[in-house]
């Protein structure tokens, strides 16, 4: 721990009081929050709140069991039917988290002897689900087909899956999954696609990347989960009925996991019935998103490619992230800093996370504050070196295949800590202000 905290990369937890909204109290204090993945604003919809208690009192809070040992609750089955129909896929089968679903359905599809193409900024939950598998892994640069190709035929036939993110969780930019899914289905490789952070924000009617470059029926395995924009907890994995069947059979998170309990299932199916009544919600979430970029783009921010709600701030050293999140924070906007390894080294950020529940003056104003809060700890936007948060880019040998076998990002060495800077907040978000323009709106 002593280690953790001279690199920087010391994690702690901080107390909010309230639901998850557009405003928190973070610690006693109000703040703006620009870090969840509550994106719909459906996790404090009075509808999914309420559907999630008369569930608990009608079907009782917990599971009881695996699915296979005490069985498939009506709800899951309804849940289960209602997902499939949103992804446009024959079945549906709900898992306790995505990480979960990750964890069981890679290690259902790769196993000792085979090769898992995975992208080399997919989520922890797949890195882990390539380890659990003990198949081999080809770590292709991020969203590079060309690298991929060269992978599938170094592996010579072995390939069993892969594994992309579509919505990049720390990124916010979006797979080439066309083309991954046209080398794929030429190597006669399966594809699970990721669809953590784009179930609910884009797509027709939110239903995620895949729909939106319509490819339901070419990808084998489209993951989702419950807790993001669907405002609950848990996941789900859209695939054909005989997939689902063996998954049943061999996702062992599946077989060896309690089910979800039925507050959060009942919570998904109000959060699936509110997309279905009013898809402007995406759209707001959409526009929302824009705003925020633009915003960001003015204070000279680099954002990466982010095309979607995900919008990264990359600073660079994990010290420096931590010292901009805390000059936002005195300025009343809250947004996380995320460091190694859960981003590459020197890939250090504030990832930001708009909300379709936001008001476009709130991120206006947070988008200043952020340039503010940059600068405040000696940092700006508008001098960004430009190799910096691509450490993994920078130093690859592209085409070394042993070199890519490792898991990215995960187990990479911490890095010394840079300067942070001191003095007093230059402005502070003014929550007041933001609330009468949004009420003259
Ligand atoms: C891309 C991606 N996949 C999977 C997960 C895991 O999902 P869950 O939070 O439901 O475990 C996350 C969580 O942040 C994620 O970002």
């Amino acid at each position: 721990m002593e280690e953790l905290k001279a690199l920087g990369l010391y994690r702690h937890t901080r107390m909010v009081s309230g639901p998850q909204g557009p405003r928190v109290l973070l610690d006693g204090k109000p703040v703006l929050l620009l870090c969840s993945n509550n994106y719909l604003g459906l996790a404090d919809h009075p509808r999914v709140r309420q559907a999630a208690a008369d569930a608990a009192l009608r079907w009782g809070v917990g599971a009881g069991a695996s699915r296979l040992v005490s069985g498939t609750m009506t709800l899951h089955r309804r849940l289960e039917e209602r997902l499939a129909a949103f992804k446009g896929q024959e079945a549906a089968l709900l898992f306790g988290s995505g990480y979960l679903a990750n964890l069981g359905v890679i290690g259902a599809l790769a196993r000792a002897g085979d090769v898992v193409f995975s992208d080399e900024l997919n989520h922890a939950s797949i890195i882990d689900g390539c380890r659990l598998s003990r198949a081999e892994v080809f770590v292709y640069d991020h969203c590079d087909v060309e690298h991929l190709e060269w992978g599938i035929r170094q592996a010579q036939g072995r390939g069993a899956l892969i594994v992309t993110d579509s919505v990049f969780s720390m990124d916010g930019d979006v797979a080439p999954l066309g083309s991954i899914v046209e080398l794929a289905q030429r190597h006669g490789i399966r594809m699970l696609v990721d669809e953590a952070h784009g179930t609910g924000s884009i797509g027709p009617g939110g239903r995620g990347a895949v729909a939106e470059a319509g490819l339901e029926d070419e990808v084998d395995v489209i993951m989702g989960t419950l807790g993001k924009a669907l405002g609950s907890y848990g996941a789900f994995i859209a695939c054909d009925r005989r997939m689902a069947h063996y998954l049943v059979n061999a996702a062992r998170t599946f077989v060896y996991s309690t089910a979800p309990a039925p507050p959060a299932v009942a919570g998904a199916l109000a959060a699936l019935e509110l997309l279905a009544e009013r898809p402007r919600r995406v759209g707001k979430l959409i526009r929302n998103a824009a705003v925020l970029r633009a915003e960001l783009a003015r204070e000279g921010f680099d954002l990466r490619g982010s095309r979607t709600q995900i919008v990264p701030l990359v600073l660079g050293g994990a010290e420096l992230a931590s010292a901009v999140c805390e000059e936002a924070l005195r300025r009343g906007v809250f947004a996380q800093a995320i460091r190694p390894p859960t981003v590459p080294e020197r890939g250090s950020r504030l990832r930001l996370a708009a909300m379709a529940s936001h008001t476009e003056t709130e991120l206006v104003g947070a988008a200043r504050v952020l340039g503010q809060a940059a600068r405040a700890a000696g940092f700006d936007p508008r001098m960004t070196p430009a190799s910096a948060g691509s450490g993994l880019l920078a130093t690859s040998s592209r085409f070394d295949s042993r070199a890519r076998l490792a898991p990215a990002t995960e187990d990479r060495p911490a890095r010394p800590p840079a300067p942070a800077t001191e003095d007093p907040p230059a402005t502070v978000f003014d929550f007041e202000a933001a609330e009468r323009v949004a009420e003259a709106a």
